[in-house]
C-alpha cells in the first residue's frame, strides 16, 4: 500500500488546484480522477460554454455589423466547426493541467476512487485495484446536473432528446427548436448561444424572474435584451411533463405546450456525496452537501471538502480558493474562506457581473443602505463600442460606514473588472477613500468611479 500526505478525490478546479498548492508546499500528493482533469468546469462547463459563446459573439457582430458601418454578407455559423474548436480548446487546457501536475510531482490515477476506511495511519482509498493511504483526504467530487421528477425527464435523457450541460455542449447540429427548463446561469448562457446559432429558443422558468439571485432590475434588463434577440420566456411556469414533441407547463392556471426537438434541463446542480464510500468515514452531510467550516474541514479530522461538493457557492473560482484554504490548513498556515465578495458572472451578451450584496439582500440583512443606479452610457468607451446599448451599474453602499457592500453591472465586459469590486468590499475602504483611485480612461468600468460621486 502506497502512502501519501494527501489524497484528493476529484480533479476539477477544487481538486487540481489544491494538488498544485499541496505539491508546492511539500506534501506528497495523489490525485484520483475518474473522467478528465479539469472536471466539469473545463470539460463540460465554464470553458466549453465560453468557447461557444465567443462564436456566437463573432457571428452576431457579423450579422449586425451594419450598426458599425460594416457589412459582412453571407455570414454563417458552422456548428460542427464550433464544437470541434471547443474540443481543441478543452484539450489544450487539459494537457496544460496534466503537464503542470507532472512537473510538480503530483501522482495522478485515472479511475473511480473509493474510500475504504480510516485507521490511525490515515484514510485508505482504493482505485484501479490498488490501495493508497494518507493522513489527509480532500473530497472534491463536485456536482452533477439535477434531474427533476417531471414525467418524461428520465426517459428523455435516456433517449437523447433531453440534455444536460454535458450533452448541450456537444451538439454538432443546431436544433430547430430548443426548450430550456430553468432560467438560471446555464439556461441563460445556452439559450443565448443557441438563439444566436439559429434555434428557436424558449425558456420555461418556475419563478417570476430569471437569473436567480441577480439584482432584480438587472435581471429584468437581461430578460428584455434576450427577448429582443428572439428568446421566448415563460416565467412563473410549472412544467408538468415533457416528451419527444416538447414541454408542457402550467402558467396562470392554463396549460401550454412548447414544441422542441431538444430540451435542456438546467434547474440546478446537486453535490456528489454518494457512490465513493463517504459513509464509511461518518462525514457529516447536511441538505445533500458535505458540511465544512471556514477552513474546509469536515467533522472528521484530516478530512476536508472543497468545491461544489460542500454546496456553499457552486462556482469554479470558489472551488480554487477553497482548495487552497484546505491545503493551507493542512500545512498549518493560518487561512480561512470568506464568501462575502465572491464575484459571479453570466456570460451572455450583454454580460452580467456582480459582487457582494444587492440592495434587497443588504436591506433584508438589516443594513442601512444607500444605492445608486447609473447608465453605462456615462462611459464614452461603452457608447463607442455598444451601439444602442442600455446597460446599467448599481452601487450599494452601507450608509453608516460608507463602505461598498456590492456592485452589479450589465453591459461592457464586467467579468474582467468585477474583481476590483470584490477587492473594494474585502479591503473595507470607504467610498470617500476610493474616490482617490485613478481608473484608466476610456473604460466601461469608469462608471463605477462616476457612481462614487452620485451616491
Ligand atoms: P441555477 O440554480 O443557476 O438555476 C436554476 C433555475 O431553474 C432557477 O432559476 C430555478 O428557479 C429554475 N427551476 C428549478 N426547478 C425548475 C422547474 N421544475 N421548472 C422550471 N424551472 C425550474 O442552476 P443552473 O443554471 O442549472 O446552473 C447550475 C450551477 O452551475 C450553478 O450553481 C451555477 O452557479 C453554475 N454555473 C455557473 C456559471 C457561471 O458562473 N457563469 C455558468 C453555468 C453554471
Amino acid at each position: 500500500m502506497e502512502t501519501f500526505d494527501l489524497i484528493i478525490l476529484g480533479g476539477g478546479p477544487g481538486g487540481y488546484n489544491a494538488a498544485e498548492r499541496a505539491a508546492e508546499g511539500g506534501l506528497k500528493t495523489l490525485l484520483i480522477e475518474k473522467r478528465a482533469l479539469g472536471g466539469v468546469c473545463l470539460n463540460e462547463g465554464c470553458i466549453p460554454s465560453k468557447t461557444l459563446l465567443q462564436s456566437a459573439k463573432v457571428y452576431d457582430y457579423a450579422k449586425h455589423g451594419d450598426k458599425y458601418g460594416v457589412t459582412a454578407k453571407g455570414a454563417a455559423l458552422d456548428q460542427a466547426f464550433v464544437v470541434a474548436r471547443k474540443n481543441k480548446v478543452v484539450q489544450t487546457l487539459v494537457s496544460g493541467i496534466a503537464a503542470k501536475l507532472k512537473k510538480l510531482g503530483v501522482a495522478v490515477v485515472f479511475a473511480a476512487g473509493r474510500i475504504e476506511g480510516k485507521t490511525a495511519a490515515g484514510v485508505t482509498v482504493s482505485a484501479d485495484g490498488k490501495t493508497y493511504t494518507a493522513k489527509n483526504l480532500l473530497i472534491a467530487t463536485g456536482s452533477t446536473a439535477a434531474v427533476p421528477p417531471i414525467p418524461g425527464a428520465a426517459e428523455g435523457l435516456a433517449a437523447g432528446y433531453v440534455l444536460t450541460n454535458r450533452e448541450i455542449l456537444d451538439l454538432t447540429e443546431t436544433p430547430k427548436a430548443l426548450a430550456v427548463i430553468g432560467g438560471g446561469v446555464i439556461g441563460l448562457e445556452m439559450a443565448a448561444y443557441y438563439n444566436s446559432a439559429g434555434a428557436k429558443v424558449t425558456v420555461v422558468e418556475m419563478l417570476d424572474k430569471i437569473a436567480g439571485p441577480t439584482d432584480a432590475e438587472i435581471a429584468k434588463l437581461l430578460l428584455k435584451e434576450l427577448t429582443a434577440k428572439g428568446v421566448v420566456f415563460h416565467l412563473g411556469a410549472k412544467v408538468t411533463g415533457l416528451d419527444k414533441a416538447g414541454v408542457t407547463f402550467e402558467k396562470n392556471g392554463a396549460k401550454e405546450t412548447v414544441k422542441a426537438d431538444k430540451i435542456l434541463l438546467s434547474i440546478g446542480r446537486r453535490p456528489v456525496c454518494e457512490g465513493f464510500g463517504l459513509e464509511t468515514l461518518g462525514v457529516f452531510v447536511e441538505r445533500g452537501a458535505v458540511k465544512t467550516d471556514d477552513k474546509m474541514r469536515t467533522n472528521v479530522p484530516g478530512v476536508y471538502a472543497a468545491g461544489d461538493v460542500n454546496g456553499k457557492s457552486m462556482l469554479a473560482h470558489t472551488a480554487y480558493r477553497e482548495g487552497e484554504v484546505a491545503v493551507n490548513t493542512m500545512l498549518g498556515k493560518a487561512d480561512a474562506m470568506r464568501y462575502d465578495a465572491i464575484p459571479s458572472v453570466i456570460y451572455t451578451n450583454p454580460e452580467v457581473a456582480s459582487a457582494g450584496e444587492t440592495e434587497e439582500t443588504a436591506k433584508a440583512a438589516g443594513r442601512e443602505v444607500k444605492a445608486v443606479t447609473l447608465s453605462m452610457r456615462y462611459s464614452g468607451r461603452y457608447i463607442a463600442e455598444n451601439e444602442g446599448g442600455a446597460g446599467i451599474l448599481k452601487l450599494v453602499v452601507d450608509r453608516k460606514t460608507d463602505r461598498i457592500l456590492g456592485a452589479h453591472i450589465i453591459g461592457g465586459t464586467p467579468s474582467e473588472s468585477i474583481t476590483a469590486v470584490s477587492l473594494m468590499i474585502e479591503s473595507e475602504y470607504s467610498v470617500e477613500a476610493l474616490k482617490k483611485l485613478v481608473f484608466p480612461h476610456p473604460t466601461c468600468f469608469e462608471v463605477l468611479r462616476e457612481s462614487f460621486y452620485e451616491i
